[in-house]
């Protein structure tokens, strides 16, 4: 995966336990400080080693820790390197997933050969939509849960997250995510 991503989730270690535990995880795990650069990729099983030595030294289950970091990236990372690409995704919740796909696609020029996720969506509702996430990664549903669980904050507006179902396929994972907006300043715009 992209170093971009460990960067997002160092910048959240650091900022919320400090450098010397970052140092830590490295060591941990025998990588050398500061080696990721935002622009090179890496083999995935360096991004899931570094997510599992982060939460163990947290002490947070591997999917919680994920839920955080998802939340991390939407709320704080992204909008300060990705603002404008945020916005042209969309001006409501429902909207901006929908354009998910469209959003990876915009940045296929810069991150070549990557391989983001694909999201589908199917309203149920006005107000009710679930949205299947595919991955060829197994094992990052709880990081699209915390995006999710984000998008409320970025849009001011009260949502229910639910994760229906989740299961591993043959190369990565597949889930499904039920999303009621809840109250009553809704409505697409
Ligand atoms: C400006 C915002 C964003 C940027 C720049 C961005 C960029 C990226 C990049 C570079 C990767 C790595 C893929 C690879 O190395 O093969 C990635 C993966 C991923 N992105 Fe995004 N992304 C953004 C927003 C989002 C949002 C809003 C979601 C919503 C759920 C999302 C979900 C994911 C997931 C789940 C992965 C992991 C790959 C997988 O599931 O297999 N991203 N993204």
């Amino acid at each position: 995966m992209y170093g971009l991503i460990h960067n997002a989730l160092r910048s959240m270690v650091v900022q919320e336990h400090g450098e010397p535990l970052w140092q830590l995880i490295l060591e941990s795990m025998e990588i050398e400080a500061d080696v990721f650069l935002s622009m090179r990729q890496y083999d995935d099983s360096t991004t899931l080693s570094l997510i599992a030595a982060s939460a163990q030294a947290t002490n947070m289950e591997v999917d919680a820790f994920l839920g955080s970091f998802g939340y991390y990236w939407l709320t704080v990372f992204a909008p300060k390197d990705y603002g404008p690409l945020l916005n042209l995704t969309g001006d409501d919740p429902f909207e901006f997933l929908r354009n998910l796909n469209s959003l990876h696609e915009r940045i296929s020029t810069s991150f070549l050969e990557f391989r983001p996720p694909v999201f589908s969506v199917k309203y149920i509702s006005d107000e009710c939509i679930e949205l299947q996430y595919n991955s060829t990664r197994k094992g990052l549903t709880s990081f699209v849960e915390g995006i999710l669980r984000g998008l409320p904050i970025m849009f001011n507006v009260t949502m229910v997250v639910e994760l229906m179902e989740r299961s591993a396929v043959q190369q990565g994972e597949q889930s499904l995510f039920r999303i009621m907006k809840v109250g009553a300043q809704r409505g697409r715009s």
